[in-house]
């Protein structure tokens, strides 16, 4: 995309605050939205352990762009494949600043999804020929990582994260082992002391949490990436924060901490809860356990099934109409929100009718996004070597591992946008440390 309208808003950022700071500009939430009369409620809440049932029954009986209440508030959810891949096609169209968004003033303070709408100066919520300036410095500087490297390191960090529970013979593998290393291995292409990684890490957890230690860990991380800027402007070295500073874009120090920090976001989350999910699948499903013991074919195929099957963020960052148009026969009005079903529209059975009952090796999944504004390259290529890696790792270092409850017993966290597990717990012979690498850094962090 190279043009979009200048946004309406753009100035005002105040303006993407909740009702509640702007009690006279409150209407009410379904005036003018006459499709809504049927709406859906939808609240994150409620989508739990098996979200297909709930997927087929609204295609059923509202088709591929489905009017829900999303928490109270009007918005069109978007789960038929072909109207996904439409509208990620054309960002100038369906733009992502929440400045667009006609309900603003309606949002209550406590609403559910205010972090994914609030407004925030980072490259995830620019347009346009803004946005190719920001995320093309991105992409660059990703691109200088090392591929070889970078499954070295995520093959020593996956090696001090067993060491920590592989003389116990029991852990659960989502808090101990998949949300300690996608962080810990990006973070280090940042050019980050070492002595910073364990305490960034963990921030980034709280942060992700959500809970009460969210802002205090907020202000850690920004600290810290700003005195990682400053020690890269006076001493460069070969490290993505260095290969940004140099960038052609010209980006400014504040641009900088904010899209390091949504690389940070971007890329733990996700990453762990795939590593997470193609865990459960090879312990909980016959087609892989019989290869559990034998190692690493299946590897590939499990990440692949998972991307169709669980998407780690089942929901992509919202969409805003830009002008009036209509999708799939509903009337979208400027500034509606549009949220992206990828969870729903990889279950498309009217797109991909064979796909989601054999994924195999087909990669035409909606699990990175799409387009201008989808998972940047070479992320996706990225994010596979630190997957793999950690499940390789993990089945090299404990080959009797086995679920310590019965499958049905596992929970995902109920949630619109990610896809967690609650837990993972499992057990396995004990074994010593291998006490890999120059210094664990989790023990001294303890
Ligand atoms: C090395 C790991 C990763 C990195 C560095 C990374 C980086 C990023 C960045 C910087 C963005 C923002 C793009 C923009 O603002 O235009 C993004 C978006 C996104 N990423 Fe990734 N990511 C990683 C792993 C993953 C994984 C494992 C998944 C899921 C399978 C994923 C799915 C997405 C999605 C769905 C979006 C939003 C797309 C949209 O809204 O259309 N990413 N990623």
């Amino acid at each position: 995309m190279t043009n979009s309208p200048p946004l309406p808003d753009s100035t005002d950022p105040s303006a993407a605050s909740p009702a509640s700071q702007n009690p006279e500009r409150r209407r009410e939430p379904l005036e003018g939205y006459a499709d809504h009369a049927d709406a859906v409620p939808l609240s994150g809440s409620l989508i739990g352990d098996d979200p297909t049932a709930m997927f087929q029954e609204m295609r059923r009986e509202h088709g591929p762009v489905v009017p829900v209440l999303l928490d109270g508030i009007p918005v069109w959810y978007v789960i038929g494949y072909r109207e996904l891949h439409h509208v990620t096609s054309q960002p100038q169209l369906f733009g992502r600043d929440p400045r667009r968004w006609n309900m603003r003033d309606h949002l209550p303070p406590d609403w559910p999804s205010l972090p994914y709408v609030t407004w925030q100066p980072s490259v995830m919520h620019c347009e346009g020929a803004e946005h190719q300036r920001r995320i093309g410095a991105v992409s660059d500087a990703l691109d200088t990582a090392d591929r070889t490297e970078l499954a070295l390191i995520c093959e020593q960090i996956a090696d001090l994260a067993i060491d920590e529970f592989s003389g116990d013979g029991q852990t659960d593998l989502i808090s101990q082992y998949a949300y300690r290393i996608p962080a810990q291995v990006i973070t280090r292409l940042f050019g980050l002391a070492e002595a910073d990684l364990p305490e960034l890490v963990e921030d980034v957890n709280y942060v992700l949490g959500g809970g009460e230690e969210a802002p205090s860990a907020i202000t850690r991380i920004l600290d810290k990436i700003s005195r990682l800027i400053a020690d890269k402007r006076t001493q460069p070295g070969h490290d993505i924060t260095s290969h940004m500073l140099a960038h052609l874009a010209r980006l400014s120090d504040e641009e900088i901490v904010m899209d390091l920090i949504v690389v940070i976001i971007a890329s733990h989350d996700s990453s762990a809860n795939w590593i997470g999910s193609a865990l459960r699948l090879m312990l909980v499903d016959d087609h892989f356990s019989m290869s559990l013991q034998g190692g690493r074919s299946s590897v590939g195929e499990a990440l692949n099934d998972v991307l169709w099957k669980d998407p780690p963020s089942p929901s992509l960052h919202p969409r805003w109409a830009v002008q009036d148009c209509e999708l799939a026969g509903r009337r979208i009005r400027r500034g509606d929100m549009l949220v992206l079903g990828v969870a729903a529209a990889n279950a498309d059975p009217q797109v991909q009718p064979a796909a989601h009952a054999d994924s195999g090796a087909n990669r035409a999944h909606m699990s990175f996004g799409h387009g201008e504004y989808g998972c940047p390259f070479p992320a996706p290529e990225l994010a596979e070597i630190i997957a793999k890696t950690a499940v390789e790792v993990l089945l090299d270092r404990l080959p009797d591992v086995y679920l310590a409850v019965k499958p049905d017993a596992l929970r995902w966290r109920p949630s619109l946008w990610v896809r967690t597990l609650e837990a993972l717990p499992v057990r396995f012979s004990p074994t010593v440390p291998t006490g890999q690498g120059p210094s664990n850094t989790w023990s001294a962090s303890r």
